[in-house]
């Protein structure tokens, strides 16, 4: 693998300037790089290319404010379910925000699913108390971003960088001028009035994940380097129903959206039980975390590894048109969702934490944005809504793009060369991506304990480091790693402390 030395200062590395620099090429990146006004020079930087995001994943829809139901039920549904954590202000400007900016989606080209009249289809997944979700198929997702993506490329303005990786912030003063990167084998600046990160959620800290591959909190690390401010480190999401496979468990997991609850599907355990019944009125489509952790219970009680999740009522071919692309996996594996009850168990899925962000998606860095999972609106307090997660992300994207504008004309900025010290303090770790993630995967699961935190806190901090003056991205993802497990394990001890005289773990969290 490569290896980068990387500078004391840019004073002497290549350099590019922009007015915009984006980095990450997820929904929300995309969007807010539309919604920016034409005569704005913008970068794109991503790790990947956009089909290596959870955004292109996406299987469910997107919740909206126009389908059944009034506002206020679903500013209670997401408050419910962010068991009233949720920051009341960020939910009803997501709400506020649905109409103009799923409008704005439709306008570019989004093929949303619609009857013989015209009209949206509704769905309903966990939680929801109406059908409220919008879809395209079973891959909204990626419906979504084929289309934003062919439309930045006919943008003039919108210049697209992918494989590249963002190293750091360049700050001074608490104030952001743009991204350290390695491209090509080299290190060079990109200097912007504006930064925007987008990089998505933390899921490939954990050994199985329903996120894509690279996605392992380098935003939030990046920011946790330059001293700005986090939110909600500890609040990780599992999705109650991943594929899972007995013979060959991946690190990518494939996730049977909660759609096929919301079309009936029910869970049976080993003697055939539906446990779900006595565990919430809403039985199936309880709130995820109750799901996720009903199933553990089944689990830890039962001898096989899964539980069943069976659609069997629908015909094959509804079954065919509702949901192509669960069916034709399935049947990749041999197992045909209209006849076979489908192995599932949860998985890590969403990060509900991550950079603190006031309502238009600013940071306490001046001049930096953050947006889609890599920041903390506080929408979707300690559980987030099922489908919240793409609204979330073009409504705060859109005032990410109206924010940046406020202060356009007014705030020149003088670029200068930026220390970039952060690393030369900060050694490289020794131990496999591989072992941190299996520690994750034990000590900070759905059902920890305030043991299994501690203990992970002493693996963590007993990590072998080298101090090697040249470092390749591998090194620098262990890194960024080992700094968002500390912020992840000081939230919830935080957490724990301020729950005093509460039993901490599944009983608190339940
Ligand atoms: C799903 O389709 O079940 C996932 C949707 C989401 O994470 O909101």
């Amino acid at each position: 693998m490569r290896e980068y030395v990387i500078p004391f200062d840019t004073a002497h590395i290549p350099k590019k300037y922009a007015d915009v620099v984006i980095i990450g090429s997820g929904i929300a990146g995309l969007y807010t790089a539309l919604r920016l006004p034409s005569h704005m020079d913008i970068l794109l930087v991503s790790k990947g290319s956009y089909k290596e995001t959870n955004s292109y994943l996406a299987q469910g829809g997107i919740a909206t404010s126009f389908g059944e139901g009034t506002h206020e039920q679903f500013y209670k549904d997401t408050m419910i379910c962010g068991k009233g954590e949720s920051d009341t202000r960020a939910v009803w400007a997501m709400i506020h925000g649905a109409s103009e900016n799923i409008g704005a989606l439709e306008a570019l080209g989004v093929p949303f699913d619609k009857d013989e009249k015209g009209q949206f289809l509704f769905g309903k997944e966990g939680a929801h108390r109406v059908s409220r979700i919008i879809r395209s198929g079973d891959h909204t997702g990626k419906s979504i971003m084929d289309v934003l993506y062919h439309r930045v490329k006919e943008k003039d303005n919108i210049h697209i960088l992918d494989n590249v990786f963002a190293i750091d912030l360049l700050t001074q003063n608490q104030q952001c001028m743009g991204v350290l990167i390695m491209n090509k084998g080299k290190v060079s600046a990109i200097y912007a009035r504006a930064t925007v990160l987008n990089t998505g959620g933390i899921g490939n800290l954990y050994a199985h994940t329903t996120n894509a591959k690279g996605i392992q909190g380098d935003g939030i690390a990046m920011v946790l380097r330059a001293k700005g401010q986090v939110k909600n480190m500890s609040y990780t999401q599992f999705h109650p129903t991943v594929y899972y496979n007995p013979h060959h468990r991946q690190k990518q997991s494939f996730l049977i959206s909660e759609a096929v609850r919301g079309e009936g599907a029910l869970l049976y355990n080993e003697k055939g039980e539906r446990f779900m019944e006595n565990v919430h009125p809403m039985k199936e489509l309880a709130p995820r975390d109750i799901v996720s952790k009903a199933i553990m219970e089944q689990l830890r009680k039962q001898k096989k590894p899964y539980v069943d999740l069976d659609i069997t009522h629908l015909q094959e071919e509804q079954l065919k048109e509702r949901f192509p692309t669960i069916f034709s996996f399935l049947k990749g594996y041999g197992i045909n969702m209209a006849t076979d009850y489908i192995p599932v168990a949860p998985n890590m899925h969403y990060f509900m934490g991550g950079i603190k962000v006031n309502i238009d998606g600013q940071t306490s860095i001046h001049h930096l944005y953050a947006c889609g999972e890599c920041a903390c609106t506080g929408v979707h307090g300690k559980n987030r809504l099922a489908s919240n997660s793409l609204l979330e992300a073009i409504v705060f994207g859109n005032r990410i793009a109206k924010g940046i504008h406020t202060w356009w004309d007014k705030e020149p900025i003088a670029f200068k060369d930026i220390r970039c010290t952060a690393f030369h303090s900060n050694h490289a770790i020794m131990e496999s991506q591989e072992t941190i993630s299996y520690w994750m995967e034990h000590y900070f699961s759905l059902n920890r304990s305030m043991e299994h935190v501690e203990h992970l806190q002493k693996q963590i901090n007993g990590l072998n480091r080298s101090n090697k003056n040249k470092l390749t991205v591998e090194d620098i993802e262990k890194m960024n790693a080992v700094l968002v497990i500390q912020a992840m394990i000081k939230d919830d001890m935080q957490k724990r402390e301020s729950l005093e005289g509460m039993t901490y773990g599944t009983t608190a969290k339940s």
